[in-house]
């Protein structure tokens, strides 16, 4: 019997988001329904919502979530009834070529449910990044869940469904950080304050935040930023260079995702230093770098899609270091919030005064 519950959608362009009934069918082959638990407020809903990301209207938002699993479709053996999992959007395929060679954190060929859920009228809905939890159910392939222990706040290991992980992964698995190692992360919202963290849990002992927010920069040193630059007021790539025996930091990540903040992270690394881009641009920028200068300095220039994570490998380990103290997820949860209030928090973040608001179902 196909459910009817209670979700957000967004329903045209820069339309404030609707509280609706949707229509979630029974599971089929591979396919499973999760009872939502926590939903984290993600700049990507945002994105969708402002057209940022298509035009396939209406989008079911909602994507960083601890759900329990409620209802299992023909030959789902990953997960049962009952049991506690964040939701992921890269359920790996285990047969493209990346997954071949042994490199399924790249897969190529994610998968998600193929049936739809829908309005009441039958309008199909396309959700958020194939998952669309904003809602009291959702349907997903049976790969988007990973199993992690019920025994931790739902509302915090739920963040690591996206934004958290996108950051953490972005240092201890794209830059590789070691033990011992400076780091410098450009833009400290969500995604890189969580790559602070990161850097602290790969045991970094110089962590330098950067951003032109003064609130952003106290909210990193919480997460284990040793040092603060407030970019609006002394260049960061000096000020980076100072805090590191004037040859630049080992890793820098641009949790940003501008020119002006790459080419900040280009020449704020030492010799054979790591960059990493997790922050997402849009089409019209273009990035002029001296060729020489790419070749000079050596290392390695990366991008990061999702912290190169593997959910299975990665959520229950971040989840274990969050019962054991290392790692502080609770920090990242600003607010709990209710369905009908997420129109208020796009413009929290909008504002700059939340890190994650988390709807709680
Ligand atoms: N790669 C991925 O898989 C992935 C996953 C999730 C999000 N993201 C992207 O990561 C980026 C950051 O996401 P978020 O949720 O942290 O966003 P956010 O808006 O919460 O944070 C951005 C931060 O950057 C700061 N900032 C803006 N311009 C700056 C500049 N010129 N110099 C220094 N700081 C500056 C802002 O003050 C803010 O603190 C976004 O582009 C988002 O789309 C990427
Ligand atoms: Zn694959
Ligand atoms: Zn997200």
């Amino acid at each position: 019997m196909p459910h009817k519950v209670k979700a957000v959608i967004s329903r045209a362009k820069d339309a404030p988001v609707e509280v609706v009934n949707i229509i979630v069918p029974d599971p089929g082959p591979g396919e499973v329904i999760v009872d939502v638990l926590t939903a984290g407020v993600c700049h990507t809903d945002l994105h969708y919502k402002l057209g940022g990301i298509g035009n396939d209207y209406p989008y079911l938002l909602g994507h960083e979530s601890t759900a329990v699993v409620s209802q299992i479709g023909e030959n789902v053996t990953n997960v049962a009834v009952g049991d506690r999992v964040i939701l992921n959007w890269r359920a790996v395929c285990g047969q493209c070529r990346a997954c071949a060679k042994g490199q399924a954190q790249y897969c190529f060929n994610t998968a998600n449910a193929t049936q739809k859920m829908t309005l009441e009228d039958g309008t199909e809905l396309s959700p958020a990044l194939g998952i669309g939890s904003f809602a009291e159910k959702t349907l997903v392939a049976a790969g988007q869940c990973t199993k992690v222990d019920e025994d931790a706040d739902a509302a915090a290991v739920g963040l690591l469904g996206c934004g958290v992980m996108a950051g953490i992964g972005a240092a201890i698995n794209t830059g590789e950080v070691k033990r011992g190692e400076s780091v410098a992360v450009i833009g400290c919202g969500g995604v890189g304050v969580a790559a602070i963290a990161g850097a602290k849990l790969a045991g970094a002992t110089t962590i330098i935040a950067v951003d032109l927010n003064p609130t952003k920069l106290e909210t990193a040193k919480q997460l284990g930023a040793t040092h603060t630059i407030d970019s609006s007021k002394s260049d960061p790539v000096e000020a980076i260079k100072e805090l590191t025996g004037g040859f630049g930091a080992d890793v820098v990540i641009d949790a940003v995702g501008r020119p002006e903040t790459y080419k900040q992270a280009f020449y704020a690394r030492d010799l054979a230093g790591r960059v990493v881009l997790v922050g997402v641009p849009t089409p019209e920028m273009k990035l002029e770098l001296p060729l020489l200068d790419v070749f000079g300095h050596g290392g390695s220039l990366k991008s990061s899609w999702y912290g190169d994570c593997l959910p299975s490998r990665d959520f229950p380990m971040l989840v274990e270091q969050y019962k054991q103290g290392n790692l502080d997820l609770d920090a990242f949860v600003t607010e709990r919030i209710k369905l009908d209030e997420i129109e208020a928090a796009f413009d929290k973040m909008h504002e700059g005064t939340v890190l994650r608001s988390v709807v709680e179902l």
